[in-house]
């Protein structure tokens, strides 16, 4: 393999351009030659592909976002768009590809190895680190700090005013920051899509923690845990228990801002291994972290199988929420 390209895709998370840096630092050492595609997938069909130098990614690495940009990119569901994607890829010389994403960028990657042979890794690059086949996944522990730190204000205010406060976390499909963030930052009750509960049951969490002597509380709640989101959660609470609440929906900050140190750590050694694990002639990948260190896991055993969220984690934030 001689030439390779980079791209990220999907929604964007801090610490994409440490991998990004990780992976054409790595290939050039490697005396390999790097492009990048940037829009992701889409840059592969506009042919938006550039040959990136070892200076192209200098001061990158404290930097949030992702210099490639990224996108959702309709036509690369299609075989059409794929060919078109593939005919760039083949004019340049590029037989590999590292594709810094989710699940879905993973589909989309697989689907081009298979239609068109080209050797894809993945690394997984998403703040709800809901990847299946690695422990973490690049953004998470950035968006878990802006998080608590976030909780931590909000506590002050709650206990000064005695107040019930929602605090709406990201994670449309998937409680992971939710449920760390809730026991880190002491939640009275932490509520996420994988464990759903109707607004009788929230109730009943809200008027028994007040009978217990609390006089300030607080909810996180994930995205996706409740429909309509904490502003409908609160709705229902102020009408249903005439309580005083206040919601903060963090939203896209957790997205931005310059990487944690494990976020930097973690990029780097995703994105060397990515290249490492090209050259070993591995395909249809994504390299990952677990107990054995990093780890080369079926890119189709990633998107078809569910990251749990730690159910003893979630039992624990009951007990100690009493
Ligand atoms: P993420 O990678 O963060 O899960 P998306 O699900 O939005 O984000 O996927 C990012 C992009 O990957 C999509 O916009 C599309 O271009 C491509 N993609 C996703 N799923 C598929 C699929 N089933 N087939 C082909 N391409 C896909
Ligand atoms: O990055 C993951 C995520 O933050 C989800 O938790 C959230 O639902 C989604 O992205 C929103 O992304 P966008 O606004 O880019 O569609």
């Amino acid at each position: 393999m001689k030439h390779i390209a980079v791209l990220t895709s999907g929604g964007d998370a801090p610490g994409m351009n440490a991998a990004i840096r990780a992976v054409v630092r790595t290939a050039i050492y490697e005396k390999l030659r790097i492009s990048a595609s940037y829009k992701g997938y889409q840059g592969l069909i506009d042919n938006n592909i550039e040959e990136l130098g070892p200076r192209s990614v200098a001061n990158i690495i404290q930097r949030g976002g992702t210099i490639l940009k990224t996108a959702r990119c309709m036509p690369f569901y299609e075989p059409e768009g794929r060919a078109i994607a593939a005919k760039h890829l083949k004019k340049r010389g590029i037989e590999g590809l590292v594709i810094i994403g989710g699940d879905g960028s993973f589909r989309g990657a697989t689907k081009l190895h298979e239609e068109h042979g080209f050797a894809v890794v993945g690394i997984p690059g998403t703040i709800d680190n809901d990847i299946y086949g690695t422990d973490v996944s690049i953004g998470f522990n950035t968006a878990m700090n802006i998080a608590l730190d976030a909780i931590d204000r909000l506590r002050d205010t709650a206990a000064s005013h005695d107040r019930l406060f929602l605090v709406e976390v990201m994670g449309r499909h998937s409680g992971h920051i939710a449920l760390n963030v809730g026991v880190a930052g002491g939640a009275e009750a932490i509520l996420l899509p994988e464990t759903k509960m109707g607004p009788d049951q929230i109730i009943d969490l809200v008027v028994k923690a007040k009978e217990r002597g609390k006089s300030s509380s607080i909810i996180v709640v994930a995205e996706g845990a409740y429909p309509g989101g904490a502003l409908e959660l609160q709705k229902q609470l102020e009408a249903r228990c005439g309580y005083e609440v206040r919601t903060s929906i963090l939203g896209h900050m957790q997205r931005g801002g310059s990487p944690s140190t494990r976020d930097r750590v973690l990029a780097s050694r995703l994105g060397y291994m990515a290249v490492q694990g090209l050259m070993q002639g591995k395909s249809g990948v994504m390299v990952g972290v677990d107990k054995r260190g990093t780890v080369f896991v079926p890119l189709k055993q990633v998107f078809e199988k569910k990251k749990d969220i730690d159910k003893q984690l979630y039992e624990i934030a009951k007990v100690l929420a009493v």
